[in-house]
């Protein structure tokens, strides 16, 4: 898909599809006269999409009609979900060939621009690779006509659609071929292409770092684990290093405290956070922000065999503390552990965020709508905060009282890595918290926002690449 900024009012009409947007009341027929629009009812409403016919010269054009609703009450996010329905309706209106597009938008700004050509792309998004014979409807060009120049919004946009879109894909990958050694292969790709540096731990190395929580989870698969490092270091002088880690489970079958079928098989999605880490390192490194970032994924599978762990076992981690291990589903943190470990004392990140389909128990707590976030940092949660509203990305702050952080003590190791269904997103994210010292430190629980059910607005069904977008405006508006 390209997009064009036109800054002259429209003069030829050389596209398949006119598309005009409108807020509430405005009569349209009456700004676009030379159009001679058929309209009979459209008041401009908020996300009211309709399609009704022009007569041009001669000619009849298809015109979508697109409602913002009350000006003072559009957001950047309302833009996006309305562009994400556009591109499902224009495709909804293709046939066999690929469509060109205007958008009347005059009065478009910088601020708007970029959320509508994210919501249009994401939008239109849809993993059908898979499928033989499906026919991809296309929308070829886009032209955005403004008053005002919105290229270089337009620009930002589309790096932000492409990336979360990286993610997305990585997600949407089934496990037989995205599994821990594929997807280290894809981010030195993704690395070559947006220009940061990656490097690869193979077993041994993982071994001699000591991430024993690490690989006891890893140990029960055929496939061997991965730990990827990426790194983003434009700015050698300053001491501040962003750490990104992302839970990376390329399959979660529960292991022995295994799941039922159920509940396994989305578990492909399991890499949702480390998904997230890759597309905000790729969207961060080619926007060049003069921030040093620093990302991991302890990437491995959750198995079963006669070399998987096993409820009951004790193990010990690469920051020394050991473990009961009460439940070999509640992996996730096992990983993360020695990896949050890792980033803070070997590659020196003066802060750091993990992000992770943890637990089940997020869903419970916010459903599908909003990501739980637990933090040691006032300051950094509030830069989370408005890196989420830049981005629509919700998310929702859950408490950490000493009371849980006792729930989480072992009887015979010095932690337990489950406590139980009670506050099981608080419990499963403080046991990250014990491995991040006295480091700012966020934790974003994505277990319920990074798939969806359906297809609507901006989302399309399957993967939504959760995470991308609020990493990359935290790194671009950390102090
Ligand atoms: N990957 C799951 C969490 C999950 C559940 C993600 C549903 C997406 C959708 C995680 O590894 C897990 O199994 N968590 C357990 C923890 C429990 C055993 C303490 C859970 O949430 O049930
Ligand atoms: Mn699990
Ligand atoms: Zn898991």
């Amino acid at each position: 898909m390209n997009f064009k900024n036109i800054n002259t009012s429209l003069e030829k009409l050389n596209e398949n599809i006119i598309v005009i947007t409108s807020f509430l009341n405005e009569k349209i027929e009456t700004r676009f006269n030379e159009l001679n629009l058929i309209v009979s009812d459209f008041k401009g409403k908020y996300n009211k999409i309709e399609t009704v016919k022009a007569f041009v010269e001669g000619k009849i054009i298809k015109v979508c009609l697109v409602g913002l609703g009350e000006k003072e009450e559009l957001s950047n996010e309302k833009i996006r979900v309305v562009g994400g329905n556009l591109a499902k309706k224009l495709k909804s209106m293709i046939k066999d060939e690929a469509v060109n597009v205007d958008i009347l938008s005059s009065d478009l700004c910088e601020e708007g621009a970029y959320a509508l050509v994210e919501g249009i792309i994401l939008g239109d998004y849809e993993f059908k690779k898979y499928k033989t014979n499906h026919k991809a409807k296309i929308i070829d060009t886009i032209n955005i006509y403004t008053k005002e120049d919105v290229s270089k919004s337009i620009e930002k946009g589309k790096l932000l659609a492409e990336t979360t879109i990286v993610a997305r894909d990585l997600v949407n990958e089934p496990a037989n071929v995205i599994y821990p050694e594929t997807l280290a292969n894809e981010v030195i790709k993704l690395g070559k292409e947006y220009g940061f540096e990656v490097e690869v731990y193979e077993e041994e190395k993982i071994k001699s770092l000591g991430m024993e929580a690490f690989l006891s989870v890893a140990k029960g698969s055929e496939k061997k684990p991965r730990f990827i490092v990426m790194r983003y270091m434009p700015n050698k002088e300053d001491k501040e290093i962003l750490g990104l880690v992302g839970k990376g489970l390329t399959f979660d079958t529960g292991g022995y405290s295994i799941k039922p079928t159920s509940s396994m098989v989305n578990m492909k999605t399991d890499m949702g956070g480390a998904a997230s880490v890759i597309g905000a390192m790729c969207a961060i490194s080619k926007d060049k922000l003069d921030k040093n970032v620093v990302a991991v994924v302890a990437a491995c599978e959750n198995a079963i065999s006669g070399k998987a762990y096993k409820p009951g076992d004790i193990i010990n981690s690469m920051g020394k503390k050991t473990i009961e291990v009460l439940n070999t589903d509640a992996e996730g943190r096992l990983t993360l552990a020695d990896a949050v470990y890792y980033i803070v004392n070997n590659e020196k990140t003066t802060s750091i965020l993990d992000i992770a389909t943890l637990t089940g128990a997020a869903i419970v707590a916010l459903g599908t709508v909003a990501s739980g976030v637990i933090t040691n940092n006032d300051d950094f949660y509030n830069e989370l905060e408005n890196a989420s509203k830049l981005s629509g990305e919700k998310i929702w702050r859950l408490p950490v009282f000493d009371e849980y952080k006792s729930l989480i003590k072992g009887s015979e190791a010095d932690l337990k890595n489950s406590a139980g269904r009670e506050g099981g997103c608080i419990t499963a994210g403080l046991f990250v918290g014990e491995f991040v010292g006295s480091t700012p430190w966020l934790h974003v629980d994505i277990a319920g926002t990074s798939e969806s059910a359906k297809s609507s607005g901006y989302k399309s069904k399957g993967a939504t690449g959760e995470g991308v977008r609020t990493l990359y405006y935290l790194a671009s508006i950390k102090k």
